[in-house]
């Protein structure tokens, strides 16, 4: 699986694996939009910055993401109302904005070749449905109570018999993988110092270290840009991971309509990219919680199936899938960590990261340096603050996060079936299988090797499951993911999934 990002090659610069011991000012874990933002800001400000990244530069979320920068968030604002007052509503709006426009003022200063453009945001509704237009309605009116001009979708080039739509202007787009990318060269060529393919093992905060598998870096300030903070804590109660998935297609017709596009008919997002004389339609949807996916796992299947009643498709040139946080009260959380003096975070981005990620980086600039922050002017970040604690607001969802986490707790542990032949494991696929009283997750290659693996996830304990669509196993009480060898794909586990002897 491949998403569209990467076509006709990107600005990939290979940076070492950490090696040896070292300090700095501030170390960083997690090298996209969040991480390479934040080093900037704190390299601007002086600091001597350290970048961790277990993978490479922009491989996790920035790299999966849809590349659409907008002001509202890609659910509503209307949802957003039914918690939050009016003037949060409008602080949201204006500092996702600002950090569009910081977006391409970076851009700009760095010459980025990451194709940035303004664009038009859409949202459509193609079906009468009472439901979806009430939701446009009350989308609508969140919109204006925001302060952005709404107008008519009219001109919305969709080959949708539209029965409803809206659009606002001065929104944006680009290719997110290369954006950071340059981003990470433009800061190291700054004096950060970024290392790739050294996944964080351990943090002790007392005394400010960082742990890898080689080496670790001592630093006065440690700031978490990995979607979801690495460890325990008390935020992941609060999140609900979830998995949405992509597919870059070519079209006969050669009509590729220009905008983002929220059609809500169930949601799907819809965008072009054009690379050379490369033209793509990317289309985003099938969202499931991450480790409930279903069995068949035809997600790319039923997102082929879905454009292809609207349009001319030639063939699929890419697909993807890519992770995200939702937050319990619907805003990221940003900031200090609880009860830690020396240590930051965000997370909570939802299915809107790119712009989010960019004003975390400024946020948290902003804190370790102290300085008084420009921010400030625009919005309050109590907002934004991971300390905050709104059990009245998010009572809901917190409670059905906890429902969801006791759930996978007591059923996978409880439920599973006792197996007892290995020859239900068919090639290519893995399963959770008891085996001596251990729970175990069992992968068989194409060629009949097997691997096996402790199924228990070493984050906080839960059963992991098989996601069949991308070959991995899935934890869904907090969304840590690990490939067939058990490593950490993603997620709040620093550590993998423990190997277990063949059984026989
Ligand atoms: Fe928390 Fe698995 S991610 S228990």
């Amino acid at each position: 699986m491949e998403a569209i990002w990467g076509i006709g090659g990107t600005d990939q610069h290979h940076y070492p694996t950490l090696n040896e011991d070292i300090s700095a000012d501030a170390v960083v874990i997690g090298a996209g939009i969040t991480g390479i933002t934040t080093a900037l800001q704190l390299a601007d400000a002086g600091m001597d910055v350290v970048v961790l990244e277990a993978l490479a530069v922009g491989q996790g979320g920035t790299g999966g993401s849809t590349g659409n920068l907008y002001s509202t968030v890609a659910r509503g604002l209307a949802p957003l109302r039914k918690t939050w007052d009016d003037a949060t509503i409008r602080d949201v709006v204006n500092a996702r904005a600002l950090a569009i426009d910081h977006i391409e003022a970076l851009v700009e200063r760095f010459g980025i070749d990451c194709q940035f453009h303004r664009r038009v945001l859409y949202h459509i509704a193609k079906a009468e449905d009472k439901q979806i237009l009430e939701t446009l309605d009350a989308e609508r009116e969140a919109m204006r109570c925001a302060g952005l001009e709404v107008k008519s979708a009219e001109d919305a080039m969709l080959p949708f018999q539209m029965t409803h739509g809206l659009k606002i202007e001065g929104q944006a787009q680009f290719n997110p993988l290369r954006y950071v990318q340059g981003l990470a060269r433009a800061v190291s060529q700054q004096s950060v110092r970024i290392f790739e393919g050294s996944p964080v093992r351990e943090v002790k905060y007392p005394q400010g270290v960082v742990v890898t598998d080689k080496a670790t870096v001592t630093a006065h300030h440690i700031i978490h840009a990995t979607h979801t903070p690495k460890g325990i804590n008390l935020l992941h109660a609060s999140l609900l991971p979830s998995r949405e998935y992509g597919i870059g297609v070519k079209l006969n017709s050669g009509a590729y309509p220009e905008g983002i596009f929220f059609v809500h008919d169930p949601f799907h997002s819809l965008r072009s990219y054009r690379h050379g004389d490369e033209h793509y339609l990317v289309v985003i949807g099938e969202q499931h919680k991450t480790g409930e996916g279903q069995a068949d796992a035809a997600y790319f299947e039923r997102l082929h199936a879905y454009i292809s009643e609207h349009f001319d498709v030639e063939s699929i040139a890419y697909r993807w899938s890519n992770q995200q946080y939702s937050p319990a009260d619907g805003l990221p959380y940003i900031g200090r960590m609880h009860g830690k003096d020396n240590a930051y975070l965000a997370t909570g981005f939802a299915a809107d990261g790119l712009t989010w990620g960019s004003l975390a980086g400024m946020i948290i600039a902003d804190l370790v340096t102290r300085r008084d922050s420009p921010w400030r002017t625009h919005f309050d970040s109590s907002r934004f603050d991971s300390r905050r604690f709104t059990p009245g607001k998010s009572a809901m969802n917190w409670a059905r996060e906890n429902a969801s986490v006791t759930k996978h707790l007591a059923k996978d542990y409880l439920g599973t079936r006792n197996l007892k032949e290995l020859a239900d494991v068919s090639p290519g696929q893995g399963k959770v299988m008891t085996l001596k009283g251990e729970k175990l997750a069992i992968y068989m290659s194409h060629d009949g090797e097997l691997s096996v693996l402790s199924a228990v996830c070493p984050h906080m304990k839960c059963l992991v499951h098989w996601n069949g669509a991308e070959t991995s196993w899935d934890c869904p009480c907090h969304g840590s993911r690990f490939d067939i060898q058990g490593e950490v794909i993603e997620g709040p586990a620093y550590h993998p999934l423990a190997r277990r002897e063949q059984p026989h």
